[in-house]
C-alpha cells in the first residue's frame, strides 16, 4: 500500500468537476497543479474559485489563513509536461473514450512509471480506458460526485488490470479528504447510476400509466418513501437530457437489458427541450412564480364507520398501532389470521405487489403503500378496489381520525413507494451477485452519492426480504416482463430470512 498523504496531484480539466476536485486535493495541503487544453478555462475556474473561497471567509465558514492556503497549493499550469513530477493524476475530462484513451497514453510518456492515473469518469469502462496504457495496472476509477467538495461519495473503481493494492491506498486517501469511498468493479453505471435506475424508471413507469399526476408521484415518494425529492423534481434537476443520456449509456452497456430500458416519457421531454431547471420547463413550469411544485392535499369527504377492526401483521408495527391507538374513533383489535384492517366491509391491507382490479372475487379492498416513518406520517398512498364514495369516506375518516390524510391512486401494482423500493434493492442484489460491490458499500453509495435516506439493504431490512420478494413476483408475474425479475440474490436473502425466523420461533418454543 502506497502512502499518499503528501502525494503531489494533478487534475486535468477545469470543468464542473476538475475545479471541484481541485479545490479538495489542494484543501487537504496537496501541491495541485490544474491543466486543461483550453487555458482559458482553467484562468476561469481559479478566478471562480477565488470568488466562491471570499465569498465563504466573508460568511465566516471558513478563515482566511484557509482561503490563503488553498490558493497557496493549486497552480495552474498550460503544458502536460509540467506534470511530470506528479505521483496522482485525476482525469476529468470531456466523457469520450477515445480522448481519454489518448489523454492517458499521453500522460503514461509524461509522468512517471508509478505515477497513479484516475479518471473520474461517471460511466465508462476503466478496463477500456487503462487498455492502451503501458502500464494498465495504475489505472484507476475515482468517482466524484457533483459538487466534488460537498459531496460525500467517492467511487473508486478497479479495472480488469488494476492493482488491487492502489485501490487501498486510495481509499486511504479518500478518507484523509473525509469522503466516504466504496469500492467497485468497472461494470457499467458503476454502483450508483446503476442501483438509482429503478427510481427513475419506476416514476416514469406510474406516469406511463396513469397512475397518478408528476406532482402527486413526487409528494408520495417524498412524504411516504422518505426521498428528499421524488423522480420528477430530481430529474428536472439533473436535466431531462443528462438523466436520459445515462440511462441510455447503461441500458445499451448491458445489452439492451430491459430493467433499463429508458422511458418514453422522457424522451417526449427531451424532444420538446423541456430539460428541467436549466431551461425553465421540464415536468414542471419554472418559469411561474411558483418554481418548487407542490401538491396540496385536497379536502376529503368522511363518513364514520359503524366498525373498525385491526387484525394480524397490523399489530406487529408498533409504531402504526401507537398511531391507531390515538384514535377518537372506537377500534377493535384482535389477531386474526388476516393481516387487514377492516372497515366495516371494506379490508385495507399493505400492498404485495398484486394489482387490485386483477382481483374477481369482489371483496372491497383497498391497498396501502409503505411508509418510512409511522411515527410522523402525514399522508399515505391508496388505491381502491370495488369501493364507491360512501366507502372511501369511511376509509379516509379512519386515517383522518389520526392525522393522516390519503392520497388516493390508480390501481398500481406495488403501488408507488413499496415498488420502487422493491425495485432498487433487486438491482443492489444483482449488483452483489454479480461481484461488482459489498452490501455495505452500496447502501454507503445510495446515502450518500445520492441522498437516499436509507441504502437498499438496509431497507430490505426494515421491510424485509420476503416482502420485497413477494411484491416482485407479484408485479413479476402481472407483467411478465423480465424486468421484474427477483434476483437469485434477493431469494437467497429471502431464504436466509425464513430460516433465521424459524430459527429464533424453534428457540422462543424450546425456551
Ligand atoms: N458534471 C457532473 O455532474 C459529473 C459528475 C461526476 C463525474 N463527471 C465526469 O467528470 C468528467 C468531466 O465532467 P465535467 O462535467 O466536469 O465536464 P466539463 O465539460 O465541465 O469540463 C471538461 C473540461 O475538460 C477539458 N478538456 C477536454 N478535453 C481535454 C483534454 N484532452 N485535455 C485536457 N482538458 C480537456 C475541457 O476544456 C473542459 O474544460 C466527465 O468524465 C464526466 O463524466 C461529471
Amino acid at each position: 500500500m502506497r502512502d499518499l498523504s503528501q502525494a503531489k496531484v494533478a487534475v486535468i480539466g477545469a470543468g464542473t468537476m476538475g475545479v471541484g476536485i481541485a479545490q479538495l486535493a489542494a484543501t487537504y495541503g496537496h501541491s495541485t497543479y490544474l491543466y486543461d487544453v483550453d487555458a482559458t478555462r482553467t484562468q476561469a475556474a481559479l478566478d471562480g474559485l477565488r470568488q466562491q473561497l471570499a465569498a465563504r471567509v466573508a460568511k465566516g465558514k471558513i478563515s482566511q489563513a484557509e482561503y490563503d492556503a488553498t490558493l497557496a497549493h493549486l497552480v495552474v499550469v498550460d503544458h502536460i509536461e509540467q506534470l511530470a513530477d506528479r505521483d496522482l493524476v485525476i482525469e476529468a475530462i470531456v466523457e469520450k473514450l477515445e480522448v481519454k484513451q489518448a489523454l492517458f497514453s499521453q500522460l503514461a510518456n509524461v509522468c512517471a512509471e508509478d505515477t497513479i492515473l484516475a479518471s473520474n469518469t461517471s460511466s465508462i469502462s476503466i478496463t477500456a480506458i487503462a487498455a492502451k496504457v503501458p502500464q494498465p495496472e495504475r489505472v484507476i476509477g475515482l468517482h466524484f460526485f457533483n459538487p466534488a467538495p460537498v459531496m460525500k461519495l467517492v467511487e473508486i473503481i478497479c479495472g480488469l488490470q488494476t492493482e488491487a493494492t492502489l485501490a487501498s491506498s486510495l481509499h486511504g486517501l479518500m478518507l484523509a479528504w473525509k469522503k466516504v469511498p466504496v469500492s467497485a468493479k468497472s461494470t457499467p453505471g458503476f454502483i450508483v447510476n446503476r442501483v438509482a435506475r429503478p427510481f427513475y424508471a419506476e416514476g416514469l413507469r406510474a406516469l406511463q400509466e396513469q397512475v397518478t399526476r408528476p406532482e402527486v408521484l413526487d409528494y408520495v415518494l417524498r412524504e411516504c418513501g422518505g426521498f428528499a425529492m421524488g423522480p420528477c423534481q430530481l430529474t428536472d434537476l439533473i436535466g431531462q437530457d443528462v438523466n436520459f443520456s445515462v440511462t441510455q449509456s447503461v441500458y445499451r452497456a448491458f445489452y439492451d437489458e430491459p430493467r433499463y430500458r429508458p422511458s418514453l416519457v422522457q424522451q417526449e421531454l427531451v424532444d420538446a427541450g423541456f430539460l428541467g431547471r436549466k431551461t425553465g420547463q421540464g415536468f414542471y413550469n419554472y418559469q411561474a412564480a411558483e418554481v418548487s411544485p407542490q401538491y396540496v392535499p385536497i379536502a376529503l369527504q368522511s363518513i364514520t364507520p359503524q366498525q373498525i377492526q385491526v387484525h394480524g401483521a397490523w399489530l406487529a408495527q408498533p409504531e402504526f398501532l401507537a398511531r391507531l391507538q390515538q384514535s377518537s374513533l372506537k377500534l377493535e383489535f384482535s389477531a386474526a389470521q388476516q393481516d387487514a384492517i377492516v372497515v366495516d366491509d371494506i379490508q385495507i391491507m399493505l400492498t404485495d405487489g398484486s394489482s387490485l382490479q386483477l382481483q374477481v372475487d369482489g371483496q372491497k379492498r383497498v391497498f396501502m403503500d409503505w411508509h418510512h416513518a409511522w411515527d410522523k406520517a402525514k399522508a399515505i398512498a391508496l388505491s381502491a378496489y370495488a369501493c364507491d364514495e360512501t366507502d372511501l369516506a369511511k376509509v379516509n375518516a379512519l386515517f383522518l381520525s389520526i392525522n393522516v390524510t390519503p392520497v388516493w391512486l390508480h390501481d398500481h401494482a406495488g403501488l408507488l413507494c413499496l415498488r420502487t423500493i422493491a425495485c432498487l434493492v433487486n438491482e443492489a442484489c444483482e449488483t452483489v451477485l454479480h461481484g461488482v460491490a459489498t452490501e455495505q458499500d452500496i447502501d454507503s453509495a445510495m446515502k450518500y452519492g445520492v441522498n437516499y435516506p436509507m441504502g437498499p439493504f438496509a431497507w430490505a431490512e426494515k421491510i424485509s426480504y420476503n416482502t420485497i420478494l413477494k411484491t416482485l413476483e407479484n408485479v413479476y408475474r402481472i407483467y411478465a416482463e423480465e424486468k421484474y425479475r427477483p434476483s437469485l440474490y434477493l431469494r437467497k436473502k429471502a431464504a436466509l430470512e425464513t430460516a433465521q425466523q424459524q430459527k429464533l420461533m424453534d428457540y422462543r418454543q424450546a425456551g
